[in-house]
């Protein structure tokens, strides 16, 4: 793999020469397809139409394949089903296909899907933690990665990514998003769908891209997962829908839509916001899935009677498939009988089913996908690609006094039950990754003779604290402990929301005798969600954020505690104190009375916990030092049609090779309403050797400082302030400048790429 800094300068030259969206070319199909389409509508009955906007489990997550019975093929056979999903095999669903097309009346392929979220046979690091590589290039590898396992399974379409903002810890959901940060985001949307869907969606090992959950499932009230969301108009354009926008420039195949509301409108149901919005005005013709059940759920929103009004509810929103609930199938044609104007709307989605078919190839080569012997021979290089982007994903939170990387010759113990516990390393959504092939912590810092020892201390998921006194006894006889604390992986995932982000079951009491026998202790956190442990990290001189990384978590692991390789992740996400702070964002808008230290005066703030997160967004330490030299400004003045340079020389002042994530923020001071304290803007990624400088020059548009107002994205004039920086509480240089006229920009702010050059 080249994730080195020529990959990542070739990464912005690219960019440089494709603005203002570098995404895939839009894979039209051709008249031959789009004749034979219509000519299928035109034959199709109306069950037959229902048929194919119907997407069927084939099986279950845990059980692929289970419900693929005679009667399940009897089904296919009539054309009831345009789709499964929770299947997977290249011979069973050769064989599925083969019903289809040799069996069916309309010979018509089916689609077969899946959840692929980071990796498929070969996990890679989840979702949250390849955002903290803060690399669209690393982003892209591991969709590829898993497309192309995926691919040889037989399968056609995964759901993913998932684009949805999350700025609420307590959602359970964080593990499988890119962050809070709607650019950063963008940037790792548009990464997916191409690593996913590769050049050509008819072409090559690739697979069908799925934005998901499109409206504001992250932003559900209290963290509670399906709860609504009431998000104001603007909060919605500016930084829920941005990555959304991007993915959907990038030519995303399918969205699935949310399963909950935004104030009071559920999303599956919402014509506003699918077809006006997505449809009519971004412009988008791909597949439109619901989420699992969601077209009948609009019954238990409130907003249907009955699953009939539901159906037509869901259909006027322009969702084109039904997944599961068989909504459409079985009321859809009672519902036509009373409103013929119901049947073009059929017709439409039916289309765009059968050219999301076309556009996989599918009506060329039915068997397209799938290759037995690729499947069972899991490819030898995805376990180091595995390990590389676990390397690049870690987030040094704190490393006071330099306890890492380990020293040779120190006594080094490990502890915790996490960094022995192999289903961990491989998060929520495994898809067909096997504990047993993961390499734990324990693991590789035994085979690597790095520890002396290891208890497990307590786990996660009893109250037994009987192995405490054996983890303290093996820390006593230390010199430095390493201590793996956090969630296992099934407290983050769907459905899984908490109220209290602290450590579960004894975590804290073991920490605590830890910290008295005064020992310098490493806190390797492992958990899917940012939690709050203010408390618990006091007094512990280093904290490794290594998220849940996949089967090479332990090697990778171990080589950045060892200093093979600095860290050289940084959050996408911030870390709260205290679960009482979330939801919670680093651009959040000013108020007339700014939270201050002091107690005494009123001021946005709680009075039992310090302002700010513990480790806020964009925030990632490296055994390496670097400064940043001034930040110089193209212009003192740009016109609203104009753009501005921003440039910055950053130097490896350290004694190792190490990353750097160079962040570009900017501020509108005064404007029309108030603006994010910072907001994010642009990025690289940068790989220096000790005494190498590189200088990074971002170009910004005024369209990328756009507000969102009453359906427009206004350019104002006034000043802009830019902060170049290592984090977004740690910038290193500013500047500002005048954007001088009025203008209206044409995309979400946030989703536009800023250009940049490194040289
Ligand atoms: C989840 C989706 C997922 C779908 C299919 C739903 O419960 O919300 O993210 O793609 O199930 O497994």
């Amino acid at each position: 793999m080249n994730l080195d800094r020529r990959s990542v300068v070739a990464a912005g030259a690219l960019l440089a020469a494709s603005m203002p969206f570098a995404g895939l070319a839009r894979a039209e199909i051709g008249p031959d397809h789009k004749a034979k389409i219509k000519g299928l509508i035109r034959q199709m009955t109306l069950a037959e139409k229902l048929g194919q906007m119907t997407q069927i489990p084939g099986g279950r997550q845990k059980a692929l394949n289970s419900r693929l019975d005679a009667t399940m093929l009897d089904r296919v056979r009539k054309g009831e089903v345009g789709s499964f999903l929770h299947v997977a095999g290249a011979d069973a669903l050769r064989e599925l296909q083969r019903v289809a097309v040799e069996e069916g009346r309309l010979k018509i392929p089916l689609l077969f899907a899946m959840d692929v979220i980071h990796g498929f046979r070969t996990t890679l690091p989840v979702p949250i933690a390849l955002a903290s590589t803060w690399d669209p290039e690393a982003m892209k590898l591991a969709a590829r990665t898993a497309a192309e396992e995926a691919w040889a399974a037989g399968l056609h379409w995964t759901f993913a990514p998932m684009v949805d903002i999350a700025r609420d810890a307590r959602w359970g959901r964080v593990v499988e998003g890119a962050g809070e940060d709607p650019y950063l985001g963008s940037r790792m949307a548009v990464a997916q769908v191409e690593g996913f869907q590769g050049g050509d969606l008819a072409k090559g090992r690739r697979v069908m891209a799925c934005a998901k959950h499109f409206g504001a499932y992250g932003a559900a009230v209290g963290g509670r997962d399906y709860d609504s969301a009431d998000v104001s108009e603007r909060t919605l354009a500016e930084v829920n829908m941005p990555p959304f926008y991007a993915a959907a420039r990038a030519g995303a195949g399918s969205f699935m839509t949310a399963f909950n509301d935004i104030a009071g409108v559920p999303t599956t149901g919402n014509a506003d916001l699918v077809r006006h919005q997505l449809r009519e005005q971004w412009g988008y013709q791909g597949l439109i899935v619901s989420d699992w059940n969601a077209v009948k759920e609009l019954i238990a929103h409130g907003v249907a009677a009955d699953q009939k009004e539901a159906a037509v509810l869901a259909l006027k929103a322009s969702v084109d498939m039904d997944m599961t609930s068989n909504s459409y199938a079985e009321h859809l044609g009672s519902a036509v009988a009373e409103d013929k104007s119901l049947l073009p709307l059929i017709d439409e989605a039916v289309e765009r089913i059968l050219t999301a078919k076309a556009r996989l190839g599918l009506f060329d080569d039915p068997y397209g996908f799938g290759d037995p012997v690729a499947e069972k021979a899991v490819p030898a290089k995805n376990r180091p690609i595995a390990r590389d982007l676990a390397k690049r994903a870690m987030v040094l939170l704190r490393n006071e006094g330099d306890v890492l990387p380990l020293r040779l010759g120190q006594k080094v113990v490990l502890i915790g039950a996490l960094a022995d516990d192999a289903m961990s390393t491989l998060g929520s959504w495994r898809a067909r990754g096997q504990a047993e092939e993961a390499v734990t912590l324990r693991a590789a810092l035994e085979q690597g003779n790095v520890i002396t020892g290891y208890a497990p201390g307590v786990t996660t998921r009893s109250d037994d604290v009987s192995g405490i006194p054996a983890a303290v006894a093996l820390a006593r006889e230390a010199d430095v402990v390493l201590l793996a604390i956090g969630e296992d992986y099934d407290f983050s995932g769907e459905a899984r929301s908490y109220a209290d982000i602290g450590l579960p079951g004894p975590q804290e009491a073991l920490i605590a005798v830890l910290k008295a026998t005064g020992k310098p202790i490493v806190a390797i956190l492992m958990n899917g969600r940012p939690l709050g442990l203010e408390k618990d990290l006091a007094g512990i001189p280093a904290v490794l954020e290594t998220w849940y990384l996949g089967l090479e978590s332990g090697p990778a692991i171990a080589h950045v505690l060892t200093g093979e390789v600095s860290p050289g992740g940084k959050l996408p996400i911030g870390i709260p104190r205290h679960g009482g702070q979330t939801p919670m964002t680093y651009a959040h808008v000013p108020t007339g009375r700014p939270a201050n230290a002091d107690l005494l005066i009123d001021s946005a703030r709680y009075h039992d916990t310090a302002i700010g997160p513990l480790f806020p967004f964009g925030h990632g330490l490296s055994y390496a030092r670097f400064d940043y030299g001034a930040v110089t400004l193209g212009a003192e003045a740009v016109p609203a049609n104009g753009s501005q340079t921003i440039g910055v020389t950053v130097t490896n002042s350290g004694k190792v090779a190490a990353d750097e994530v160079v962040q570009l923020y900017i501020h509108d001071p005064v404007a029309s309403v108030a603006r994010p304290v910072k907001e994010l803007r642009g990025f690289v990624r940068l790989s220096l050797k000790p005494g190498e400088s590189r200088r990074v020059t971002f170009t910004l548009t005024p369209d990328q400082l756009a507000i969102w107002h009453a359906g427009k994205w206004l350019i104002e004039p006034g000043l802009i302030e830019v902060m170049v920086g290592s984090s977004s509480e740690d910038i290193r240089g500013k500047a500002s400048f005048r954007v001088t006229g009025r203008g209206e920009g044409k995309h979400p702010a946030a989703s536009i790429p800023t250009k940049f050059e490194v040289a």
